[in-house]
Formats: C-alpha cells, structure tokens, sequence
C-alpha cells in the first residue's frame, strides 16, 4: 500500500478542493465479496464477454437464461457496501463529493447512503422491457420496468424466459451490455460533471472500456486535478497528478478520516 506521505497528500487535495467527483469501478466492491472482471479470477477470467453482447441476448434463448442465472447468483450473494463505499458517502455528506459516476451496477453507492450517483452502465437492481426485436444495439422497449425481483418470481413461476407483460417484448436486466448503446443521459450528466469538478478521484477501475475510460483525460483538460486509487497500476497512471496504490476501503477510510472533523478516534 502507499506510504503515509501519499494518503495525506490525498487528504490534503480532498480538504482544498471546491467540487470532487468520483469515478468508480468493480475495483470498489470486491471488498464487499463482488469480484471484478479483470484481476486473476475476475469475471472475464472464468466467462467470455462474447456470450454477454446485447445482439446475442436478444437472438439466443440460452444467453438470456444464463445471463438470468448469474443474476440470480449475483444477488444471492447478498453483498453489503464496503468502507469504501461508506467513506464516499461520508464524503458526500460533509462536503466536497458532489456527485459519483460508477461504472457499477450493484446499487451499494446508493446503499452506502450516496445520494448522487450516475450509473453509466445502468444498474442491475431493475429490469426492463427492450422491444420485440431491437437491432443495433438500440433497446426498443416500450418503457416497462420492474425490480429485478420481478424476474425472479418469473423464472420461480416456471417462466423460462420471462417477457414484457405490456407489450410481449423481451426483457433485460437494465445493465449496459458490450455492443449496447450507452444511455446517452447518464453519459452527458457524467460529462457535464467531470467538466465542472476540480478534483477527479478514480477508484477500483483498471481504465480500459471507454467512453467511460476517457473521463480521466477529459477532467485533465477542464484544468481538474486527477487522483487514482488502485491496487494495481492502470493504462492511465500517468494522466494523475496522484497515485495511491492500495485497497480502496483502507485508503479512503483513512482519507477521508483526514478531513471529518466528526470521524470517530
Ligand atoms: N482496492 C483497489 N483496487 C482494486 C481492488 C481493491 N479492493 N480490487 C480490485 N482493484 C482494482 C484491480 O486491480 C483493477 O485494476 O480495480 C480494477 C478493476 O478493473 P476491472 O476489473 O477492469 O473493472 P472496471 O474497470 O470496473 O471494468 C470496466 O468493463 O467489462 C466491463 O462493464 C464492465 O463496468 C465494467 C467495465
């Protein structure tokens, strides 16, 4: 983990900055048991992202069921907000966290008590109706959404591939799949953030996918400073104007724990 000298600098920029937006990635929630997708074991060690496009879903019966089955997995897993995602909310409520922009779709920002979060890969707490035949990458739906218990109790029912009730759509968990549009709100929201920040702290994220991934280089030219916290390096190291290397629940805790006049001890 970084020294000492690395979490009071991160302390000191997150106490002198007006605005900080955070920018998060699995690399937040494996402390909560959620393993990430690209660490020695992590999603797309033990399946291929291939099986998971957005046209194979809409074409193939058998990656809408296995899709439900990690789903189901997923949540049966009961995962709980880690000190990471607890230190952002904190952040939140005493000052300069204004807003969170996760590439997560688990919704434990939200648990964690963080009020402003934009999820630009959609959140795997809902699902939603795509339409019959969506092409392109393009959901079609016709605006039907439900808790993602919905589908549950469908599968539960004996429904093998649980279709919209309004329209006799398909129905999809309301995650951004590869090969999917991103949802063109959330994405100009994050972009509008990242524009007005003055800090840039980017957790758990290895950096790679894009637009999300170009965020980074954007806050830099706005004039932002930017910080990574990552337990190992990433493609865009050199873009920060401080790296700290360590688990994310450790070092923000602590960080944070810098600047909360109420933080306990
Ligand atoms: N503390 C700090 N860093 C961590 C921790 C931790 N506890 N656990 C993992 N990391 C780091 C890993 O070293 C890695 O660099 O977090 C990063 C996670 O990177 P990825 O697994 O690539 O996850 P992410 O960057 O969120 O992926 C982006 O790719 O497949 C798509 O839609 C998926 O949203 C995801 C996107």
């Amino acid at each position: 983990m970084s020294g000492s000298a690395d979490l009071e600098s991160l302390s000191r920029m997150l106490a002198g900055a007006d605005r900080v937006v955070a920018f998060t990635g699995a690399g937040i929630s494996t402390e909560s048991g959620i393993p990430d997708f690209r660490s020695p074991g992590g999603i797309w060690t033990r399946y291929d992202p291939r099986d998971f496009i957005f046209d194979r879903y809409v074409a193939e019966p058998e990656v809408r069921a296995n899709s439900w089955a990690m789903r189901r997995a997923f949540f049966a897993a009961n995962a709980r907000p880690n000190a990471a995602h607890r230190a952002l909310a904190r952040l939140e409520a005493v000052g300069p966290l204004a807003t969170i922009i996760t590439q997560n779709i688990d919704g434990l920002h939200q648990e964690a008590g963080s009020q402003h979060v934009i999820e630009i890969h959609g959140t795997a707490r809902e699902v939603a109706c795509i339409g019959v035949h969506p092409v392109g990458g393009a959901p079609d739906g016709c605006g039907f959404v439900a808790p993602h218990t919905w589908a549950f109790e469908q599968l539960d029912a004996g429904v093998d591939d649980p279709g919209c009730p309004d329209c006799g759509g398909l129905v999809k968990s309301a995650t951004i799949s590869f090969g999917q549009q991103m949802p063109l709100d959330a994405v100009r929201r994050a972009q509008a953030e990242v524009a007005a920040c003055d800090l840039l702290l980017v957790v758990g994220s290895s950096l790679q996918v894009y637009p999300a991934a170009a965020l980074p280089g954007e806050a830099r030219r706005y004039g932002a400073q930017v910080v990574i916290v990552n337990d190992e390096p990433t493609d865009l190291d050199d873009l920060a104007h401080l790296v700290v290397r360590g688990r994310a629940g450790e070092v923000l805790a602590a960080a944070v724990a810098g600047i909360d006049s109420d933080a306990p001890g």
